[in-house]
């Protein structure tokens, strides 16, 4: 009961207009700004702490520069929580009082997701499948716990993916059903507005345009949206994702080209209903070799990306950050262009919001 008033009480926080008052504090963001016709459409919730910084990673050569992601929220941050702007938004637009998701039991979304359906009052259940072990794992179900989610341990990724689609609340209408990873359309448009920020950031003199973005790729939606908002903001790079995910299900692709190019074309589909349009699709460019065997598994160059990181003080994981980074890594090595790594990983402490374990 508790729950469903708190959700209805923030649905008057659904905001559908660029000026938003919170606690006296305004914030707005830069995509509404360059689209207006984009805030009437699209319900959007100021839950995360953005513009994140850019700065230059000194320890790795003057080309070398960071988008801090990192610092997206003062509990946990990462890259979820720009997903999750629109995503709960969208939540509670739809009336939905119980977000079902799913994930590795590491999962860095399930852990954003539960801290701000908490915070929304909103109820949440997280579908985990099995990943090799890790610190990362054991302090984020610690904090999935503390935030209040249902967790169900599914076993493998296929048997979770059929319980996930086969949910017997499938036809509820107070649940919403997020896709792993919030890669949904509304989580994709959190990643057009990043690309406006980078855009106001580079306009601002707080970073040279780079030649070339590197983004993890998972559940797609970063690299969807960045994608999407570098051609529609005007950013020249080349925005590469370094898969960190297995390509196929059995016979179902799940990260490719493919899979992140259908998202684009959803995402572009949704914005021409909101009277946007560009002239031509962008294509999403995803590189493989990074991949090593398997999620989660650590591979050499991401270890010892780490270790280079590391000395910059910026703490990277294996499954995720530690791929795209040594990508990044060899290309800010092999030329002297701009390059951006898009830290897409929280670092605040595990303590932050969580009293004791
Ligand atoms: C730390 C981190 N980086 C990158 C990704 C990949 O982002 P996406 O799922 O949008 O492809 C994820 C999520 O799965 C993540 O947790």
């Amino acid at each position: 009961m508790r729950r469903r008033d708190g959700a209805k009480q923030l649905s008057s926080f659904l905001y559908n207009s660029p000026e938003r008052d919170i606690n006296g504090v305004t914030t707005t963001r830069p995509m509404f700004d360059s689209y207006p016709q984009l805030s009437g459409a699209l319900p959007w919730l100021p839950l995360a702490d953005l513009p994140t910084p850019v700065e230059p990673v000194s320890g790795i050569g003057s080309n070398a520069w960071i988008k801090r992601d990192d610092l997206s929220h003062a509990v946990y941050g990462g890259n979820k929580l720009r997903k999750l702007e629109f995503i709960l938004a969208d939540v509670l637009a739809r009336g939905k009082t119980h977000v079902i998701t799913f994930g590795a039991t590491g999962t860095n979304h399930g852990v954003a997701t539960a801290m701000l359906c908490q915070q929304l009052g909103l109820r949440c259940t997280v579908l985990l499948f099995e990943q090799p072990p890790s610190t990362t794992v054991r302090d984020n179900l610690a904090r999935m716990r503390h935030f209040g989610a249902a967790l169900q341990f599914c076993g493998s990724l296929a048997n979770t993916v059929r319980h996930y689609y086969l949910h017997p609340k499938r036809l509820s209408h107070r649940h919403y059903f997020l896709f792993a990873g919030g890669s949904n359309v509304a989580g994709t448009m959190g990643f057009i507005n990043a690309a406006f920020e980078l855009r106001q950031q580079i306009d601002t003199s707080q970073c040279p345009l780079p030649s070339q973005i590197f983004v993890p790729v998972g559940s797609s939606a970063t690299l969807a949206g960045l994608t999407v908002g570098a051609a529609l903001a005007g950013i020249e790079s080349d925005i590469i994702g370094i898969r960190v995910a297995p390509s196929h299900l059995g016979i179902i692709p799940t990260c490719t080209p493919a899979t992140v190019n259908q998202l684009i074309r959803q995402t572009c589909a949704a914005l021409t209903k909101a009277d946007l349009s560009l002239p031509t699709m962008p294509t999403a460019k995803l590189i493989d070799s990074y991949y090593g065997d398997g999620y989660g598994v650590a591979t050499k160059a991401g270890s010892s990306a780490t270790e280079k990181f590391a000395e910059c003080g910026i703490t990277l994981d294996q499954t995720y950050t530690a791929k795209a980074a040594a990508a990044f890594l060899d290309a800010a090595r092999q030329s002297t262009e701009v390059k951006l790594y898009w830290h897409t990983f929280n670092s605040r402490p595990v303590n932050r919001g969580i009293p004791s374990r």
